[in-house]
């Protein structure tokens, strides 16, 4: 064999190998396809000279992570990755990208400016840009469809999927996988006289224009009609034109545009966030075991983490207060994963490995070997105490406990115990399969490495961490209080239920606030209110507007009516609900005033952005992105704007200080004003 290394060039290395180069990229963690690396790649393509064909792979765990986002703010300087795909393209011999670990957004463009690509079983391949409020920019709206069809593609593209390389093989965007070593089985595969093939100069296939457009509308409906969504599905339309050039050019300038445009600073504020998110300042420990889990209570809750430990690989042992119980959980727990596999979402591999890795308890002693055990009774202080005293009398020391509590306090509820350092919260959101969100709750006493464990979880999940400290409704619950306050207080002085909601809806929200109450059930609210009623201050402003609806039978979509009637699915605002918001008025001494949509969505927010930043004076939430991360992935909050202190910080800081000083004016007595400035300056710097 004949090897020798060539000049490296910054973040690439070139070994030549019989005839081959091997373009190395190393540009750790992830090789990001910054401008070192696409400069070290031009040059090493256009430095080649005679050869019989290269590959490109990555060092370390990944082809190429993506971009390097960072970039994206400001000019990209020289080579920009076209510049790249047009050396690949315009060598004399074929290029083929060996694919392990990631290869998203240009990453992937990259390997379908490739010649061939071979990809590990398991690689995951994507163009996650209108994630980001973008398009692909680098040719991924045209080269892709030429390899699977413009329906495949619309779908990859707009819903920013990452598929595995076995599922990329039979798309035809892979040309074969590698079981064995990779660069071997790239260098075999070149060594088989592979033909120049240019992806670019491929023919679409014809798929039938019907089930295009279905499959195009589907994706704009799904993509909420966003106009980087809008885009990317008319570049995929275009990719059957034959004049490829005029095309790439357009799909290059809208990139171009939509970059610098406020989603994408949006979206990729949201991107930093969410990674930071998972990590906490000065904390080294490292995560306790956790290869099982033991859930006690098998509930809404306990059943929807049970469902997402399942299908993250971790058996579960189920607790119910006895036999009936627990059949009745544990069936639901079945049927449910025959229904997920009916829809062709488990394999039957999968769904049997499920299934095994599931058992049930009716006493706690029998899941002492887990090392996990989260509890999801009832919310009731005198079911929640002596479970946990139970708990840590009977499990061995180093389990960690957590608790699902939603509202509780948890250093009271552990005050006693003397193990409550292994106590943490894990506050799991509706439905816990589902639901992204997952608020790691760090008690007074809680260790430093059960906090890790709680962490460790949350990415073993596939959920997205907050760290909170204890408070009431910890940090998206209290947001999510305040919120809903103002906007029943904006219905007592004058706005319709349905017009808050249209302001919300307009302003990105999946569902105004009246219309979410409808669907969770107005009687935990009522509950509560009931419970607080002694303490409350008299003469703090009181909505008694859900306590009649409550009365009068009205819970929400599960009894047919509550802020809306439902004679159908539909929400139809009521006449009778109006008759009561009327009452109230009149009870209160209130002459309703119009409001405007512009001044709902403004309180709205201000009210979020002032409990916020008295979150972060208290040392709930660690810092000012963390809020903007559970707002958008846990309370519907439009991705596209960022999150509440994210979108308060674009704002002019006049307006915003006018915002609350009517938020003051409109809450009255018992408000407390935050160091909204402050916050948004700290979000800023
Ligand atoms: P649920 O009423 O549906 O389920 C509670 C289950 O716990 C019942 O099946 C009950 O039989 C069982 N249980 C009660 N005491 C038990 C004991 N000592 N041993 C074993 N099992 C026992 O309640 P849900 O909605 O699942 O709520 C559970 C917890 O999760 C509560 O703390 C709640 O605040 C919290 N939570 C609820 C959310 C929701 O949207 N429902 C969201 C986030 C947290």
């Amino acid at each position: 064999m004949n090897t020798h290394s060539a000049p490296s060039h910054g973040a690439v290395h070139t070994e030549i190998r019989d005839g081959i180069a091997i373009l190395t990229i190393d540009n750790p963690p992830v090789n990001a396809g910054s401008h070192a690396v696409r400069l070290g790649l031009i040059k090493a393509l256009q430095g080649a000279g005679d050869l019989r064909g290269a590959v490109l792979i990555g060092a370390g765990r990944s082809f190429v992570a993506g971009s390097d986002l960072r970039e994206f703010g400001a000019p990209l300087a020289w080579p920009e990755l076209p510049d790249v795909i047009a050396a690949c393209e315009d060598a004399p011999f074929p290029v083929v990208a060996a694919i392990h670990g990631v290869a998203l957004g240009g990453g992937l463009e990259l390997a379908l400016g490739c010649d061939y690509r071979i990809a590990t079983p398991d690689a995951k391949l994507g163009l996650p840009e209108v994630s980001l409020g973008m398009v692909p920019g680098a040719g991924g709206t045209q080269r892709l469809p030429r390899l699977t069809g413009r329906i495949a593609a619309v779908e990859m593209i707009c819903g920013a999927t990452r598929v595995p390389g076995i599922r990329a093989e039979a798309l035809g965007l892979v040309d074969a996988l590698a079981d064995g070593d990779l660069l071997e089985a790239a260098l075999e595969f070149l060594a088989q006289d592979r033909p120049k093939r240019v992806v670019a100069q491929l023919t679409v296939p014809d798929e039938g224009s019907a089930a295009l457009k279905a499959a195009c509308d589907k994706a704009l409906k799904k993509g909420r009609g966003r106009p980087n969504v809008a885009e990317a599905i008319r570049l995929v339309q275009a990719a059957a034109d034959p004049d490829v050039a005029t095309v790439l050019a357009d799909e290059r300038a809208v990139f171009q545009r939509l970059r610098l445009e406020p989603d994408a600073f949006a979206l990729r504020h949201l991107f930093f966030s969410e990674r930071r998110a998972g990590s906490v300042d000065g904390l080294s420990a490292k995560p306790r075991a956790l290869a099982s889990v033991g859930v006690i209570g098998g509930g809404t809750m306990g059943q929807g983490i049970a469902r997402a430990c399942l299908a993250a690989g971790l058996p579960v042992t189920l607790v119910e207060r006895d036999a009936e119980a627990l059949e009745r959980s544990l069936t639901a727990l079945r049927d449910a994963l025959d229904a997920r596999h009916a829809r062709g979402r488990l394999t039957d591999a999968a769904l049997a490995a499920q299934k095994a890795a599931l058992s049930g308890a009716t006493d706690v002693a029998d899941i002492a070997a887990c090392d996990l055990v989260i509890e999801a009774v009832f919310e009731e202080l005198s079911v929640k105490v002596p479970l946990l005293e139970q708990l840590d009398r009977v499990l061995p020391e180093n389990v960690v406990i957590g608790t699902n509590t939603s509202y509780l306090d948890i250093n009271a509820m552990v005050a006693d115990l003397p193990g409550k350092s292994r106590v943490l919260g894990l506050h799991f959101f509706s439905p816990a399969d589902v639901m992204k969100l997952l608020e790691v709750v760090r008690a007074e006493a809680t260790a430093d490495d059960v906090l890790a464990t709680g962490l460790a979880l949350a990415k073993k999940l596939g959920k997205q961490p907050v760290v909170a400290r204890v408070a009431e409704g910890f940090i998206g619950n209290r947001i999510y209080a305040a919120y809903r306050r103002r906007a029943e207080l904006l219905v007592l002085d004058g706005a319709a239920p349905e017009t808050v909601d249209a302001a919300a809806a307009e302003f990105g929200f999946a569902m105004g606030p009246f219309a979410v109450s409808d669907l969770s059930g107005l009687d935990i609210a009522w509950a509560m209110r009931k419970r607080q009623a002694a303490t409350r201050d008299p003469n703090a402003r009181y909505v008694s507007i859900p306590d009649r609806l409550c009365e009068g039978g009205r819970l929400g979509r599960k009894t047919g009516a509550g802020w809306y009637d439902y004679p159908e699915k539909a929400p139809v605002p009521s006449g009778a609900v109006a008759d009561i918001i009327r009452e109230a008025r009149a009870e209160a001494g209130i002459t309703p005033e119009p409001v405007t949509a512009d001044t709902i969505q403004r309180q709205l927010l201000i009210a979020m952005i002032n409990e916020a930043a008295l979150l972060l004076a208290e040392g709930v939430a660690q810092r000012p992105s963390d809020i903007d991360v559970t707002l958008a992935n846990g309370y519907g909050f439009p991705r596209w704007k960022g999150g509440p202190l994210w979108w308060a910080a674009q704002e002019n800081p006049e307006q915003i200080a006018a915002d609350l000083d009517q938020l003051e004016r409109g809450i009255g007595h018992g408000f407390t004003r935050g160091p909204v400035a402050q916050t948004l300056a700290a979000l800023k710097g």
